[in-house]
């Protein structure tokens, strides 16, 4: 018992955080993506911009406004895709996704922070807010390996 609590309360911090401190929040100027999304709930919005160069995602900058869970998972997003092949940044939208819907996911990759998020899942209100970033990412990148 005092243990989920203590979990649940390093989770909280971790989101904070990540909303009090986005990594990555901004504009990427030249040779981008940029995708655009709006949380049909709410209305609250987000623009991603990526930069792919040879299969990877070289960087990854995000603006928007919404809620707690909604920046400081475009901020944990983007930490986990900077640098990472196409592939593995699909896959990792994929366990998220999984994540979220409250089934088994795949565990044997490191989620680092994006773990903080997982008590969303219990509430479904909130999953929409949790995986509007993951969206837009997974739309550029859909978009950018279609044009190559
Ligand atoms: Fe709008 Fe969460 S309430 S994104």
């Amino acid at each position: 018992m005092s243990f989920n609590n203590n979990l649940d309360q390093l989770y909280r911090q971790v989101i904070m955080d990540h909303y009090k401190n986005p990594r990555n929040r901004g504009v990427l100027s030249e040779d981008t993506v940029t995708i655009n999304m709006n949380n049909p709930t709410c209305g609250d919005r987000i623009q991603l911009s990526l930069k792919v160069e040879d299969g990877k995602v070289v960087d990854a900058k995000f603006e928007g406004e919404g809620c707690s869970i909604s920046l400081s998972s475009a901020s944990m997003m983007t930490q986990a895709i900077k640098g990472q092949p196409i592939e593995h940044a699909l896959k990792l939208s994929h366990i998220f996704s999984d994540m979220m819907q409250g089934k088994d996911y795949d565990d044997s990759i490191d989620l680092g922070d994006m773990e903080a998020l997982q008590g969303v899942s219990k509430f479904p209100a909130r999953i929409k807010c949790a995986t509007l970033a993951w969206k837009a990412m997974e739309k550029g990148l859909r978009n950018q390996s279609e044009a190559e």
